[in-house]
């Protein structure tokens, strides 16, 4: 009986929270908001040996360490003109995407492509003749492997040369006509994938229970997103020193956030919530904000942290004209004793445990609007209201064509978060811009081509790797262009979904 009533419980909330639209229409934001969506150079580029391009870590990573890789991804290398058409009929303002470092630079520093260059030009080019803003991200994972090789990447203080010698080369020539740039793509998940947990290049990891062949999880996530932090800082610097009067674009940075709910309401997991927001976001945006690492992350770290110069302090303070948010994820948080392991690593520093809610496979995510709502309100609150980009957000499904192609899932995923922006925003949070991840399927960082989160399906088995859009797509497309969007009522979603099996 207990379970027929929590059955009927789950289905009502179900249900309920299943609608489609609070109502609400492109009208309803300001004017010059920005509707995009996104993609990165090795998930989608392909070409990964032509005209001059090198291997960056993620090659190596994916080529030795995972059955599948991003050599050819959706060859927009080659079909960048395609796609840009496929943005122009979905009536986005912006895209976003990512310049390939090794493509630009192949070794890193040093000698220039120009093959690479002419590529970037092209691309930029038909996007801003479409009318379409660039969103330009600068580093996605993908360093330049012989940087890698010859000092260690991210690990090394000499990566903030390079990188800084690298933006300037992109500022140089693709500045003229991309007004965003975004140094460092969800940089605390980019150093727990790669430095703590090695599930993402460069895969280094060394708790007990870990396979990484080398790395250690207790000093190199921090050493880390310290030169990370200290390299975007150089070429915001830079920016504004030799490009911003003449070019008048922003330098922001990105990172990947999470909805966080107690698990309880008992006094631990609420001060837990704090340490795990102070772990994820504070880590980065404190210095970014007020120049300096959280308190708790110094008390809980100690040595391992490394601390900022006066002068590095000054630098990294005020660096991000924007921060770029990436969101996917909700979870529930408790408060976890820490355990006297000896080998400390993020998460146990952190000391919560978190339940994502929703699961990692197909349709997984869960729709949480009050994740993304949380999130930016709390950076409003807490770190001064500014500008912010959500860079990313959507949900996976399997490559299933039937069920892939009619995604209403997503739209229901979508909307529900596109709603949640709306009331941020209508609250008083300073975010400017959504952009859907991803305009097409891509080659998936977790889960390479079986889970992918486009709203174009990719046929990979198609040696023209044919697009066709999904429904989602459609209705990215309609609420773009339309007025009023009472068509995304449920009925509406079942109109939608009948024009569309109709016309397939
Ligand atoms: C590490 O390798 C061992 C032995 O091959 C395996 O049993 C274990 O599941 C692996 N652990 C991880 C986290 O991959
Ligand atoms: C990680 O580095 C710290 C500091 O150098 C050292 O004490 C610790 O033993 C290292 N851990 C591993 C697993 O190598
Ligand atoms: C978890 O995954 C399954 C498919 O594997 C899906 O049916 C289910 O809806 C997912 N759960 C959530 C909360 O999304
Ligand atoms: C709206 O903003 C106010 C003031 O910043 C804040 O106290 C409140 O919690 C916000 N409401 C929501 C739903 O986020
Ligand atoms: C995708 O699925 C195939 C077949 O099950 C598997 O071999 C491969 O490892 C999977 N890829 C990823 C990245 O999980
Ligand atoms: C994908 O491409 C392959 C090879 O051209 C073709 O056989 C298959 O029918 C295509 N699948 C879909 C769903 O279009
Ligand atoms: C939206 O409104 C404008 C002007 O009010 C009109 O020109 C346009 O056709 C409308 N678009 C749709 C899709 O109804
Ligand atoms: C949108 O359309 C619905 C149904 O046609 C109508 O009831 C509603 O008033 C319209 N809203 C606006 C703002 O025009
Ligand atoms: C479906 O098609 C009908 C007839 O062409 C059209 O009037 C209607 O607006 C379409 N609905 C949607 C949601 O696209």
């Amino acid at each position: 009986m207990d379970l027929v009533l929590s059955l009927t419980t789950i289905f009502l909330v179900l249900v309920c929270s299943g609608k489609y639209s609070n109502g609400y229409s492109r009208n309803d934001f300001p004017k010059d908001f920005a509707f995009g969506s996104a993609i990165s150079a090795y998930q989608w580029e392909g070409a990964a040996n032509e005209d001059g391009r090198k291997p960056s870590i993620w090659d190596t990573f994916a080529h030795t360490l995972r059955t599948e890789n991003g050599d050819t991804a959706c060859d927009g290398y080659h079909k960048y003109k395609e796609d840009v058409k496929l943005m122009v009929e979905t009536g986005l303002n912006a895209f976003r995407f990512s310049i390939s470092w090794s493509r630009l630079i192949p070794n890193g520093r040093g000698p220039i492509n120009p093959k690479g260059v002419q590529f970037y030009k092209n691309f930029i080019n038909e996007l801003v003749i479409n009318g379409i803003e660039p969103h330009v991200t600068l580093f996605h994972y993908d360093l330049p492997q012989s940087l890698e090789d010859e000092y260690g990447g991210w690990r090394s203080r000499r990566i903030i040369k390079d990188f800084t010698g690298y933006v300037d080369v992109c500022f140089k020539e693709f500045g003229n006509k991309v007004k965003f740039w975004n140094t460092i793509n969800e940089a605390n998940i980019f150093t727990i994938g790669g430095y703590n947990d090695g599930l993402t290049a460069p895969g280094r990891c060394s708790s007990p229970g870990q396979n990484c062949s080398s790395g250690n999880s207790s000093t190199e996530p921090y050493l880390v997103a310290h030169n990370l932090l200290l390299a975007h800082a150089s070429a915001s610097t830079l920016y504004r020193k030799k490009y911003k009067d003449m070019q008048g674009g922003s330098v922001g940075y990105s990172l990947f956030a999470i909805g966080f709910n107690p698990s309880t309401n008992s006094k631990d997991d609420k001060i837990a919530i704090q340490r795990a927001r102070d772990f994820w976001l504070g880590w980065m945006l404190k210095p970014l904000t007020f120049g300096d690492y959280p308190d708790s992350m110094k008390r809980t770290v100690g040595s391992r942290l490394p601390v900022f110069t006066e002068e590095e302090s000054e630098l990294v303070k005020g660096s991000a004209d924007f921060i770029g948010i990436i969101q996917y994820l909700s979870a529930k948080v408790s408060n976890k004793k820490p355990s006297p392991s000896g080998h400390p690593d993020f998460y146990s520093d952190m000391g919560v445990s978190m339940t994502f809610l929703g699961n990692f496979s197909s349709f997984g995510y869960a729709v949480a609007p009050w994740a993304m709502e949380g999130v930016l309100d709390y950076i409003k609150q807490s770190y001064g209201n500014p500008p912010l980009y959500i860079l990313e957000n959507g949900t996976p499904t399997e490559g299933d064509l039937q069920m892939d192609l009619k995604d209403t899932r997503r739209i229901e995923f979508l909307d529900a978060y596109m709603g949640a922006v709306l009331n941020a925003v209508r609250n008083g949070s300073n975010t400017r811009g959504y952009f859907v991840w991803s305009f097409m399927d891509l080659f998936e960082i977790l889960s390479g081509y079986n889970y992918t989160f486009g709203m174009y399906y990719v046929n990979f088995s198609d040696p023209q790797l044919k697009r066709s859009p999904k429904l989602s797509a459609r209705w990215y497309s309609a609420f773009l262009k339309g007025n009023n969007t009472s068509f995304l009522g449920s009925q509406g979603i079942t109109q939608l979904q009948n024009n569309f099996s109709s016309s397939s």
